[in-house]
């Protein structure tokens, strides 16, 4: 049997390539090496933590992102995609989890109270905030997962889950495996204007960016500050159009614009043409196959619904032995 990985993503808005390098691409490599099978749902409750006074647009972000999802390559044959809400034996699990998980080891998580400095133009002193790490708890281990694919921020919550697990377990009956956090190592994408690449610094380049959009995105994006001139070597290390240049091009370019960049052999504005020319080329397939899904929108329909019937029976079945230990 393969052991079984899981991860999910909240529905805020369309993905960018920070999202796409980040941990989508792990997720499609996760699928294609074989090795796992694969749970991959959209977190539209998670989402309502943030968003519960802002809810019409969650609707059409949940679609946008399975189709984003399956233009870079989950394979509906491979991977089963769900949405969280359509599965309620979620808010079940939550429920129970919530009577044993202990106060302070969500007040002490420090992903709630940076979000909460992060969100401050919002009124996150709720609830569902503080409760965020159960419900995620209640995701993970309803499918009994092995693996979680997630990227350092989520650490503390998967950190979480096992202690929750753990505690379900010594308390009631030994259901659940205890989880670790799948961490691979990314490139780092910035966003163009060199912070964070975040929808609310409106400084990404979007899975749906295209032609000129894209072109001019990426010839405005910061390189190495202190290459001021032309004729000033760069430092590619630090340079973000390095960075993408390293996913993007070919290996004997790749070679070739750090040896010129070093000796100021090729100025930025050349070296960003020819990365406008790869990032193009490179998103073709995912954009070519984002045209297919958003013109066959039944069949993405009947993906989600094909996920959420495979999803489901897990879960009955999980919340079967759950009651059973629960005695309820
Ligand atoms: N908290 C995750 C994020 O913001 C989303 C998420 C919800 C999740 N439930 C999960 C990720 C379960 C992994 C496993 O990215």
């Amino acid at each position: 049997m393969k052991k079984r990985i899981l991860s999910g993503m909240r529905p805020t808005g369309k993905l960018h390539l920070g999202n796409l390098h980040g941990a989508l691409q792990n997720w499609v490599d996760l699928q294609n090496s074989g090795d796992y099978e694969c749970f991959y749902f959209v977190a539209d409750w998670h989402a309502l933590t943030s968003e519960y006074n802002n809810t019409d647009p969650i609707k059409g972000y949940i679609q946008d992102m399975v189709v984003d999802w399956l233009s870079v390559g989950l394979d509906p044959r491979r991977s089963t995609m769900f949405i969280q809400s359509e599965i309620k034996e979620h808010a079940e699990l939550f429920l129970i989890l919530s009577m044993v998980t202990p106060l302070p080891w969500l007040e002490r998580n420090p992903t709630y109270k940076e979000m909460k400095q992060e969100l401050a133009d919002k009124d996150l002193s709720t609830f569902g905030f503080l409760g965020y790490p159960v419900l995620q708890a209640a995701d993970i281990i309803m499918y009994k997962a092995h693996g979680v694919p997630v990227g350092v921020d989520q650490l503390p919550h998967v950190e979480l889950t096992r202690e929750i697990a753990r505690r379900f377990n010594f308390l009631y009956r030994e259901i659940f495996p205890i989880p670790d956090a799948i961490l691979t190592e990314v490139p780092k994408l910035l966003g163009i204007d060199g912070r964070k690449m975040s929808k609310s610094y409106e400084n990404s380049i979007y899975l749906s960016d295209r032609g000129s959009v894209l072109k001019t995105k990426v010839e405005s994006m910061f390189t190495d500050p202190q290459r001021m001139r032309k004729g000033d070597p760069g430092r590619p290390e630090v340079c973000n159009v390095f960075t993408f240049h390293t996913i993007y091009a070919p290996h004997a370019d790749l070679e070739e614009i750090d040896r010129e960049c070093r000796k100021a052999g090729v100025g930025c504005v050349d070296c960003k043409k020819r990365l406008v020319q790869w990032v193009l080329e490179g998103m073709k397939a995912i954009h070519d196959r984002q045209d297919y899904y958003r013109s066959h929108l039944k069949e993405v329909r009947e993906i989600i619904v094909d996920g959420c019937q495979r999803a489901t029976q897990v879960a009955r079945q999980t919340m079967q032995e759950v009651r059973e230990a629960v005695k309820i």
